[in-house]
């Protein structure tokens, strides 16, 4: 089989720039564009939210069938995906996706009441266009499904009669499990006797993960380290059983970057584009920084830079206190990220006690955040544990090198200063292993030490800067994955 007769359908609850919550989306628009730039005929299925409804207006009939969980009909209607020639195909339901507020939550933070139901309905349209239902003239010969919002697809493939083309279950983070109550089984028109552990019980409840794990032919996750951590019950979150279980067809591919839109040399947010050969030229995007922010105007005092979700899993009580340690010492701070309020409240707070030195920005802000990567020294993600992660690369490309703790697709993408590594020109950042506090802060002062030493950070910057993150390999990779299991 060529890979331009290769069909697949790319099913996922987010995709950059149409809806973002986090990585997922980043990772649902570049990944297809690279899949389509291969030769795959790929559409990608997502929920017709609002924000997307309001950014498809020219999209047009491609199906239509009686929604089983509620009145009346469900439109697929099919778009492109802004500025790529990649086709999205819009799960419209009103009743369900039009309304006011986020994919998963309430305006408010609250999750959806009828997220089984939703997803519900993403699932069983996914295996609905995989599966004989699908008399349309375009039919996938791969379902990939991501996260937990799409679990259910491989699911309904295995239960309905007729054709059942191979199901991929990627995992962006096992943390996120679509857990309901046993009661949503039958309202989800699931066959009974899949309700127990060779199936999709899970602790008593149903998951859509544990289906998608269970009832998928291959299991991907976004790095090789990954893939091995989350067979052990460390980072399992009850899962690890069953994915050793499963072992022999669970692989991690780690992801690329968008290097067209994360590209110094060429990106319109910044005051100043640079790259290898004219580094100088970041620190007039530093002095920018720091302007805007309201930092004091510095130039060798080393600006740390933190953009993520404001979580436990983003190590963020662990970044209160090393900021906290580190101002101290005449570092200062820049952060971007937005979530757990109470945390939220207690960086606000530190901010207001280092005016000049801290700023703290509460949102999330696309053309900041470009901003910040080019105009920081360093860039700090502690996370506990982080299936990829995407921001160490963004980083390293804009010749902002990363602190960070040694896990998952952080460990992958970040070649540590060990003296080794320096002397062969090979670091491109500060990795740490044990999830301390301590232990981070002793990683950043290492970052600093070698930032005093310009000739020494220079060339941590060009290694950074001259690392391939871009999609092409992975890209391959999913191909190579979508042919063996077509064939
Ligand atoms: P996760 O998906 O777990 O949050 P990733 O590192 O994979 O982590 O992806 C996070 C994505 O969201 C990146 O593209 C990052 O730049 C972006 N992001 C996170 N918080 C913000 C924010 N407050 N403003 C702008 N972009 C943000
Ligand atoms: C998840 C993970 C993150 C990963 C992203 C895209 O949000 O937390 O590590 O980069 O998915 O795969």
């Amino acid at each position: 089989m060529t890979s331009a007769s290769l069909k697949v359908l790319f099913a996922t609850s987010e995709v950059h720039p149409l809806i973002k919550t986090g990585g997922l989306a980043d990772v649902s628009g570049a990944l297809p564009a690279a899949l389509h730039a291969l030769g795959v005929d790929i559409k990608i299925l997502i929920p017709g939210y609002r924000q997307v409804l309001d950014r498809c207006q020219h999209a047009t009939p491609f199906a239509r069938l009686p929604n089983p969980f509620a009145p009346g009909e469900v439109d697929i209607l099919e778009a492109r995906l802004p500025d790529t020639s990649v086709s999205v195909l819009i799960v419209a339901y009103d009743a369900f996706f039009n309304r006011k507020g986020g994919p998963y939550q309430t305006a408010s933070g609250g999750d959806w009441p009828d997220n089984a139901l939703r997803f519900g309905l993403l699932s069983y349209v996914a295996a609905w266009l995989g599966s004989a239902r699908n008399t349309s003239a375009w039919q996938p010969d791969i379902v990939h499904c991501n996260d937990w919002q799409t679990g259910l697809a491989p699911a309904y493939l295995r239960f309905w009669p007729g054709r059942k083309p191979p199901t991929i279950m990627t995992i962006h983070n096992l943390a996120y499990q679509g857990v309901f109550g046993p009661e949503v089984v039958k309202a989800l028109h699931l066959p009974a006797e899949s309700f127990k552990i060779q199936g999709l019980e899970y602790y008593g409840n149903l998951s859509f993960l544990k289906a998608g794990i269970f009832y998928c032919d291959r299991i991907t996750t976004v790095s090789p380290t990954y893939a091995r951590e989350i067979q052990q019950e460390t980072l399992g979150f009850g899962m690890h059983g069953l994915l050793h279980e499963r072992r022999s067809i669970l692989s991690g591919i780690i992801n690329g970057i968008d290097t067209q839109e994360w590209d110094p040399q060429q990106d319109a947010y910044l005051p100043q584009r640079y790259d290898a050969k004219h580094l100088s030229a970041k620190t007039q995007n530093k002095t920018a920084l720091q302007a805007a922010l309201g930092l004091h105007s510095e130039k060798n005092t080393p600006l740390v830079a933190i953009i993520s979700r404001i979580t436990y899993q983003k190590g963020s009580d662990i970044t209160l206190g090393v900021i906290h340690e580190l101002v101290r010492e005449g570092v200062q701070f820049a952060l971007l990220g937005s979530g757990d309020k109470v945390m939220e409240l207690a960086f606000v707070e530190l901010g207001h006690a280092h005016p000049g030195r801290i700023s703290i920005n509460i949102g999330y802000d696309e053309n900041l955040s470009h901003r910040i990567e080019a105009g920081a020294d360093m860039f700090l993600m502690p996370s506990r544990y982080e299936p990829c992660g995407l921001n160490q690369m963004y980083s390293q490309r804009y010749g902002t090198p990363p602190i960070a703790h040694a896990t998952g697709g952080l460990s992958d993408t970040i070649v540590d200063a060990t003296a080794e590594n320096l002397a062969a020109g090979l670091a491109t950042g500060f990795l740490f292993s044990a999830m301390t506090r301590q232990a981070c802060a002793d990683a950043l002062r290492r970052a600093i030490a070698l930032y005093h030493d310009p000739k020494g950070w220079r060339r941590v910057q060009i290694a950074a800067l001259g690392r391939d993150f871009s999609w092409e390999n992975s890209a391959q990779e999913y191909l190579k994955l979508y042919r063996s299991l077509a064939a």
